[in-house]
């Protein structure tokens, strides 16, 4: 059987894989031993490293590399976290472009193609993740690499006339034909890359997502949306609901229902739009003051690029606003940590919340909505706010969907939540339940593997 390597910004090294989140629980089911794992070390040193540091832990090879503080600068806090991620949310007022922060960008890509080449065997297949690595696979290619590539976006798309924004866009949107294999989160977020394909660096594409790049190659954009192990995860919540943890959040309540969100502290998230949609709802609303309080739990990221610290000083400042106003000596609406959780904590956490608030402005996907979904307890489900512009939401019907931009329509849907009849919860959760049936991560890595191995096919063929 070929051998799955997997290329990511972040490597789950051995130490943090039983903790590890997000990729790593996603990717659970395609590592075997004896898969390649390969990224950044997270670290930063006084060079950046020429070959590859590896571990193996449980079969499993993690290579890494120390980036030094100007590749760090330039290409993750940089291009990666200040050009792409605001564009790639739709934030063009947010986005910074700088010329050098593009050449480290492709320099850190060139770095890492150097780097992984030579740990490659003929017959592997390559599965690279994310917006930090989409020079990778022509970095690769022009190293003589011949295996299959796929690649799997886990944040938006923009429509053409945003991308269009970008400059130097059309080198990007050419590094993405360079792969055999284009994934995406949603269906609209595979419309508006093929649009931009299309529109921006004029490669004919089918409605079938097939691309024809340089040479008649053939590149495929397909939508295999990214999901979560539901039945470990209820499993872990029901666990959880039972831990010291769970208990004594429970029993600081006094009775009070809860509202949760729990999510990276980022601008796309959310939150300032959030927090004043509790102070909206508790206005509005009044009949529910001291029946509920509002767990925020934000965990700080990225806090080198200087809108994360903006933001984080906003929502101290708006937390305490809110408390302020509404609060009473003996209830705290709303209970604001910038600090993170672990998983199984917070697997015992979204059981017992009455309501999930996941309201971001823009997300690829957002496993927090389809975690809380899992945590429920069926008989007694809780009732899932979800943003329209969450790559979920594509999915997610049931939940109550709301404009994140409109802390009215927010607030009104808590308002709707505290009041749901059981039998309108339990059909809803029904229903989100099956989906995630569906939507999970062995289903993700079967459909994403298939098209990558039926690339491999056309490569072998050729
Ligand atoms: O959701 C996109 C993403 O890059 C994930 O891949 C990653 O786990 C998360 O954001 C955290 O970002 P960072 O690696 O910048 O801390």
């Amino acid at each position: 059987m070929a051998r799955l390597v997997i290329v990511s910004n972040r490597v789950p090294t051995p130490s943090k894989a039983a903790r590890a989140g997000g990729l790593a629980i996603a990717l659970k089911d395609a590592i075997q031993p004896g898969t390649l794992w390969f990224g950044w070390s997270g670290h930063q040193a006084p060079q950046t490293s020429s070959e590859a540091k590896i571990t193996n832990f449980e079969g499993v090879d993690y290579a890494t590399i120390d980036l030094k503080q100007e590749d760090y600068q330039n290409f993750y806090v940089g291009f990666a976290n200040s050009t792409l991620w605001p564009l790639l949310h739709f934030r063009l007022g947010l986005m910074e472009f700088r010329r050098e922060n593009l050449e480290g960008y492709r320099s850190v890509n060139e770095i890492f193609a150097k780097v992984l080449a030579p740990l490659l065997r003929p017959d592997d297949i390559i599965w690279v993740h994310d917006y930090h690595l989409i020079p990778l696979a022509d970095e690769l290619r022009r190293l003589g690499v011949k295996n299959a590539l796929g690649f799997f976006l886990h944040i938006p798309f923009v429509p053409s006339s945003m991308f269009a924004a970008l400059p130097r866009g059309e080198d990007l949107l050419h590094d993405f034909c360079a792969y055999d294999v284009v994934g995406f989160q949603t269906e609209e977020h595979r419309h508006d890359f093929l649009d931009s394909v299309r529109r921006i660096i004029d490669f004919p594409a089918d409605n079938d997502g097939v691309i024809t790049a340089c040479n008649g190659r053939k590149v495929r954009a397909v939508v295999t949306p990214i999901g979560i192990d539901s039945g470990a995860f209820r499993s872990q919540a029901i666990q959880a609901a039972k831990s010291r943890n769970t208990r004594r959040l429970t029993e600081s309540l006094v009775g009070r229902k809860l509202m949760i969100g729990a999510d990276r502290l980022d601008y796309s998230k959310g939150l300032p739009n959030r927090f004043e949609a509790f102070n909206r709802f508790l206005e509005r609303f009044p009949q529910h003051k001291n029946a509920v309080s509002f767990l925020q739990i934000a965990a700080p990221s990225r806090e080198d690029v200087s809108e994360y610290a903006a933001l984080r000083h906003q929502l101290n400042r708006l937390a305490g606003d809110i408390n302020g106003r509404h609060g009473a000596f003996d209830w705290v609406p709303l209970r604001y940590m910038s600090q993170s959780l672990a998983r199984s904590t917070l697997a015992g956490f979204y059981r017992f919340a009455q309501i999930g608030v996941v309201t971001p402005l823009r997300d690829g996907m957002n496993l927090v909505a389809h975690e809380y979904v899992a945590a429920q307890d069926p008989e007694d489900p809780g009732v899932l706010i979800l943003s329209n512009f969450a790559g979920v939401a594509a999915y997610f019907e049931e939940a109550l969907i709301v404009n994140p931009y409109d802390p009215d329509e927010i607030a009104e849907a808590m308002h709707e939540a505290m009041v749901m009849s059981k039998e309108e919860r339990q059909s809803r959760h029904k229903r989100l339940f099956e989906k995630l049936q569906t939507l999970s991560a062995q289903a993700y890595c079967d459909q994403f593997l298939k098209a990558l191995s039926g690339a491999q096919l056309t490569r072998a063929a050729a």
